[in-house]
């Protein structure tokens, strides 16, 4: 192989690598123009920092979130004559009593309704948010 020849090849094995090279750096531009917009971030991660948060631990809950824990099983089946949620023919009567007495008994326990629902770390507020959110629903 003469001199010139192998330079010629080195040249264009050169030319290749450098063309490799450069389909790498493309591919690399795609993946990263086709990474999903959005990343999980999780509460306690470093970019959920400052994020704000649907409820503080420890403070009070939604109705709507009591609801769906604890009063559901009975109010959306209306097992053992619950009233059901939105129903608003079997809620007539028992507004007729004024949202009060409603709380109370909520609170309380009424019948086969037991005490707060069964939701025992409920507090008087949280009962009354529940029974609101049922109200709402009507
Ligand atoms: C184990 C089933 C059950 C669960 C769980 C339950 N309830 Fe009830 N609830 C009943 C029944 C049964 C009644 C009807 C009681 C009656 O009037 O005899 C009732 C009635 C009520 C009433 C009407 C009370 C009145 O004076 O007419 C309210 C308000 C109420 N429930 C709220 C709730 C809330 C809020 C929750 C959840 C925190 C809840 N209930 C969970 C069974 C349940």
């Amino acid at each position: 192989m003469n001199h010139r020849l192998t330079t010629l090849i080195s040249g264009l094995t050169i030319v290749l690598l450098s063309a490799f090279a450069g389909a790498a750096t493309l591919d690399d531009e795609i993946r990263e123009r086709l990474r999903p917009a959005g990343t999980v971030c999780l509460i306690g991660d470093a970019c959920a920092a400052g994020a704000a948060v649907a409820s503080v631990p420890g403070g009070p809950r939604t109705g709507e979130a009591i609801y769906n824990t604890s009063c559901v099983a009975c109010h959306a089946t209306g097992i053992s004559e619950s009233p059901i949620l939105g129903n608003a023919a079997q809620w007539e009567p028992r507004l007729a009593k004024g949202t009060d007495v409603l709380y109370t008994n909520s609170i309380n326990g009424i019948n086969v309704m037991p005490p707060r629902g069964t939701c025992v770390d409920c507090s008087d507020d949280e009962m009354r948010a529940a029974v609101d959110f049922m109200l709402d629903a009507l």
